[in-house]
């Protein structure tokens, strides 16, 4: 028996647990199968107002310096989020999140992962410039059963906060939101914010039966990508987070498809990092901040003096949903206890980031959906440049170390945030409407929100040589085929 980070009574009921093994295709809509899905009406009431807790770190099994060696069991996991209810996630080290990586640049990753999911699963590296062979594509399923070690080291200027999930073919979506995936930081050996206590939130979505069963997708997750009845920060149910003078917020969107645009109720905070690390410069007096699926942020929060409660929460954004959808309210997702404390000052310069460079080369990549009526069903295509994912397909072909533009371009109804394996990149401009707007500041992305109607234009480059994959991150629509492969050579 263990404890959780939600400071719940857990079992590890790897061995005792049925779960059917159903493909992915049968329940995808694009198949024309009807959609039963349960009863989630009645959502049942999940215990709230529990201490926050911090993420648990992986043990480190090296003994050796700037090495760091460790095991991750995926498996099924018995939780209780509903009181009397029995829950079986599917959770890395029968946690949810799952277990904290936190190494230093230079340091050598050494991870086992040992697969007791009833389907193929891999581990993505999402963020982290590491050879493709390391990085968990779909192409080299790790199959029930299986083990599988990555090895990869982390270069100088990878400073960030990155994290890693599933990426198997076709049960991304499913294994994410059965409730794996885990944050993974690394530390910079200068790092100018040293001195300001950190907390680590991991944002995700949690969607349950009338049973307290995690819920299968529906034809409307299908399609506008799956959001649950409850918003988890830690695992956690609306925690109370106690603040004290300044702390160093990173937050991670780790949910399949919900937007998250926060905010700490009129409260205002500094950002000071995006996905891959420190902004040149904090970009202070923030209200609001919208994190898309798999964005991250580093963010200064301080009390000013201030005492008493205030939330943390989500503001309503429109994605551009279809279908006949609730409309967006405002929903707290923690209450923030503060307590009077010292104010550490942001300095006004973080680091210098270079700019990429001249490009050399320009790529096209338009997000489009198409909707179809067959047998009285409408079904969804989730299409980059005109196209379904193909496993056995190259869709882009690059040069190591060359810089590229491109020009990502969204002409669907929807938002989609765009991601690439492997690299960060620096946005350049956006457009919208004809109105161009240029990147108000530099900073290493690899996931970026492109609205319906929007292009954004990126500056890119890759290292290493081989494949890699670029998708949409709402991992609906990557299982649907939102998803392409770039090969590197
Ligand atoms: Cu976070 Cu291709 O993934
Ligand atoms: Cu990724
Ligand atoms: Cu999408």
């Amino acid at each position: 028996m263990l404890f959780c980070s939600r400071g719940l009574l857990i079992l590890a009921a790897t061995f005792i647990v049925f779960v059917p093994f159903v493909s992915a295709q049968e329940s995808m809509p694009g198949m024309m199968i009807p959609m039963m899905g349960r009863d989630t009406t009645t959502a049942p009431a999940l215990p709230r107002g529990e201490m926050f807790q911090p993420i648990a770190k992986l043990e480190n099994q090296s003994h050796q310096q700037n090495i760091f060696k460790a095991d991750v069991i995926a498996a099924p996991t018995e939780m209780e989020f509903v009181a009397g209810k029995k829950t079986i996630v599917w959770a890395y080290n029968n946690r949810l999140p799952g277990s904290l990586i936190d190494v230093n640049e230079g340091d050598s990753v050494e991870i086992t992962f040992i697969n007791k999911l009833p389907q193929p699963s891999t581990i993505h590296w999402h963020g982290l410039p590491i050879p493709p062979e390391q990085d968990g594509n779909p192409m080299d399923p790790v199959l029930p059963g299986q083990s599988h070690t990555y090895r990869f080291t982390l270069p100088e200027g990878s400073a960030g906060t990155y994290w890693y999930h599933p990426h198997p073919h076709e049960y991304t979506a499913e294994q994410v939101y059965r409730g794996l995936a885990a944050p993974f930081i690394v530390r910079a050996k200068n790092d100018p914010l040293k001195n300001i206590p950190e907390r680590n939130l991991m944002i995700s979505d949690l969607k349950l039966t009338r049973e307290g069963a995690i819920a299968d997708n529906d034809a409307m997750d299908w399609m506008n990508g799956r959001e649950g009845q409850y918003v988890l920060v830690n695992g956690q149910f609306q925690p109370v987070i106690d603040l004290q003078g300044t702390e160093r917020w990173r937050i991670w969107n780790a949910s399949s498809a919900r937007y998250l645009n926060l905010s700490l109720s009129g409260h205002k905070f500094t950002l000071v990092g995006t996905d891959g690390g420190l902004l040149e410069k904090p970009v202070r007096d923030l209200q609001q901040i919208l994190l898309s699926p798999a964005e991250r942020v580093e963010i200064i929060v301080d009390t000013l003096g201030q005492q008493g409660a205030t939330n943390l929460q989500i503001e309503p954004y429109n994605r551009g949903k279809m279908g006949h959808v609730a409309v967006e309210k405002t929903t707290k997702i923690a209450t923030i206890n503060m307590q009077a404390g010292n104010s550490i000052s942001v300095p006004d310069s973080l680091r210098k980031i270079d700019d990429l460079g001249a490009t050399q080369s320009v790529k096209k990549i338009i997000f489009t959906e198409i909707m179809s009526m067959a047998n009285g069903q409408h079904s969804m295509q989730f299409l980059i440049n005109g196209k379904s994912f193909d496993m056995a397909r190259i869709d882009f072909m690059s040069r190591t170390h060359e810089v590229e533009l491109w020009e990502i371009s969204n002409q669907s109804d929807m938002d989609h945030p765009f991601h690439v394996h492997g690299t960060q990149f620096q946005v350049v401009e956006t457009e919208r409407n004809s109105v161009r707007v240029v990147a108000p500041y530099r900073a290493w992305k690899d996931t970026v929100n492109v609205r319906a109607g929007e292009t954004v234009r990126i500056k890119i480059r890759q290292d290493f040589p081989g494949l890699r994959m670029l998708h949409c991150h709402i991992l609906e629509h990557e299982v649907q085929g939102m998803m392409a492969i770039q090969q590197v050579k």
